[in-house]
C-alpha cells in the first residue's frame, strides 16, 4: 500500500552538469521536443531557446514551460525580429555555449527545388553561424537544417575563412542510424538498443548508406532483403511526410536523434568517450566532407573513424553515394566562395 515512489523516474530527469546549450529554432516542430530532451541531459546546466518573433510559439513561452520541469537546468528564451542579424543580437543567448543545435530553417515545400531550399536555409544557417563565430567560437555547432550535404560544407568553409576550426561544424545524421537500428530490430526480433548500424556517406537519398554488414544482427539478415532495407532507410523521411499528409516532416524522431547526438557531444566535452555517426570535414575518403562514425572528445570532434570493411553491395553503393555527394559538396563550397 502507500504511494508509489517516483524518485527513480525523477532522478532520470537530470541536468546539473557543466554545459550551456542553445537550440536555434527552439520553438519549431523539431526544436520544442529537442529542447525538452536536451534539458534532461546529465551534462547540461543551462539551455537557451532561440527563435524568431514570428515562431508559432514565443521561445520565452517554451522556456517558461520547460523551466517548471524538476531538473536543475536554467532555461531562458530569446526572441529575434525577422530580418535582424543574429550576430548583433545573440550575445546573451550564445555566450558560454559549448553546443549550439540548429533545427532553424524551412522544411521543403511542394514546388520547391533542392537548390531553392539550399539557398533559403543556407542564409538562415549563415546568420546563426556568424553569431556563433562571434559569441561562442569554441562551441560545437550541430546543424540539423537541410540539405545537410551542402549546408555543412558551406558553413564549415565560412568558419575556415574566418580563421576558426571547420570541424566545429557537425551535420546531424543520427536519424538515419536510429531508423536503421529500428528496422533491423523489427526484422530480427532483438531490442533496438542491441543494434548499432553505422550509416555513412551523407544525409539525402542514395548518399545515405547503412552498413548492415558491420552490425551483429544486421549481418545475419538474408542478403536478398538488404537492398529493400537499404531503400527503406533512405526513404524513411518521405514515409513520415506522407503519413503526416504534408503537414510536417519527422520532428519527434528527429528530436530524439538530435538529442542522442547532443548527448554524445556533451559526454565527449565532459571527458567521457562517445562515438556517433555524423557528417563532418573528413579525411576518411577522398571527399572533403563525409558521414562516418565520429569520436567526440574534450574539444568536440576528436577524429572520424575509418569506414571499415564493406561487402560487395556496400562497395557498389559507396561509389553511387560518393558521386552524388561530390556535387552536393560542390554546391556548398560554391556558396562559401561567393559569400563574404
Ligand atoms: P519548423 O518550421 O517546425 O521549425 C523551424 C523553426 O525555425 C521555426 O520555429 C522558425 O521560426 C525557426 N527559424 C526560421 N528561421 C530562423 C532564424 N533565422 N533564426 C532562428 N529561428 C529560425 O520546421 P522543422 O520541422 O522543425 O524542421 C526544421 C529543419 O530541420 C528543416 O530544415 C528540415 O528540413 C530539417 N530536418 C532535418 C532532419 C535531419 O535528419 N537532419 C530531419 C527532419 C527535418
Amino acid at each position: 500500500m502507500g504511494a508509489t515512489c517516483t524518485r527513480g523516474i525523477r532522478k532520470a530527469i537530470m541536468g546539473g552538469g557543466a554545459h550551456k546549450v542553445c537550440v536555434c529554432g527552439g520553438a519549431g516542430g523539431i526544436g520544442q521536443p529537442l529542447c525538452l530532451l536536451m534539458s534532461m541531459d546529465p551534462n547540461i546546466k543551462e539551455l537557451s531557446v532561440f527563435d524568431l518573433n514570428v515562431a508559432m510559439v514565443p521561445p520565452k513561452g517554451v522556456a517558461s514551460d520547460l523551466s517548471h520541469i524538476e531538473s536543475k537546468v536554467k532555461v531562458s528564451g530569446y526572441e529575434m525580429e525577422v530580418g535582424k542579424a543574429p550576430k548583433d543580437h545573440l550575445m546573451d543567448c550564445l555566450f558560454g555555449c559549448s553546443l549550439v543545435m540548429v533545427p532553424a530553417g524551412m522544411p521543403r515545400k511542394p514546388g520547391m527545388t533542392r537548390d531553392d531550399l539550399f539557398r533559403l536555409n543556407a542564409d538562415i544557417a549563415k546568420g546563426i553561424v556568424e553569431a556563433c563565430a562571434r559569441f561562442c567560437p569554441n562551441a560545437v555547432v550541430a546543424l540539423i537544417v537541410n540539405p545537410i550535404n551542402s549546408i555543412v560544407p558551406a558553413m564549415a568553409e565560412l568558419y575556415r575563412k574566418a580563421g576558426l576550426d571547420p570541424s566545429k561544424i557537425v551535420g546531424v545524421t543520427t536519424l538515419d542510424c536510429v531508423r536503421a537500428n529500428k528496422f533491423v530490430s523489427e526484422i530480427t526480433g532483438c531490442h533496438p538498443y542491441q543494434v548499432e548500424v553505422p550509416v555513412i556517406g551523407g544525409h539525402a537519398g542514395m548518399t545515405i548508406l547503412p552498413v548492415f554488414s558491420q552490425d551483429y544482427y544486421g549481418s545475419r539478415i538474408d542478403p536478398s532483403k538488404i537492398p529493400d532495407l537499404d531503400r527503406k532507410t533512405q526513404d524513411a523521411g518521405t514515409e513520415v511526410v506522407s503519413a503526416k499528409n504534408g503537414k510536417g516532416s519527422a520532428t519527434l524522431s528527429m528530436a530524439y536523434a538530435g538529442a542522442r547526438l547532443g548527448r554524445a557531444v556533451l559526454a565527449g566535452l565532459s571527458g567521457q568517450t562517445a562515438v556517433e555517426c555524423a557528417y563532418i570535414k573528413s579525411d576518411v575518403t577522398e571527399l572533403p566532407y563525409f558521414a562516418s562514425r565520429v569520436q567526440f572528445g574534450r574539444k568536440g570532434v576528436a577524429r572520424a573513424l575509418p569506414i571499415g570493411k564493406l561487402n560487395a553491395h556496400e562497395q557498389k553503393r559507396l561509389a553511387e553515394a560518393k558521386a552524388q555527394l561530390k556535387s552536393e559538396i560542390a554546391t556548398g563550397m560554391k556558396y562559401a566562395q561567393q559569400t563574404s
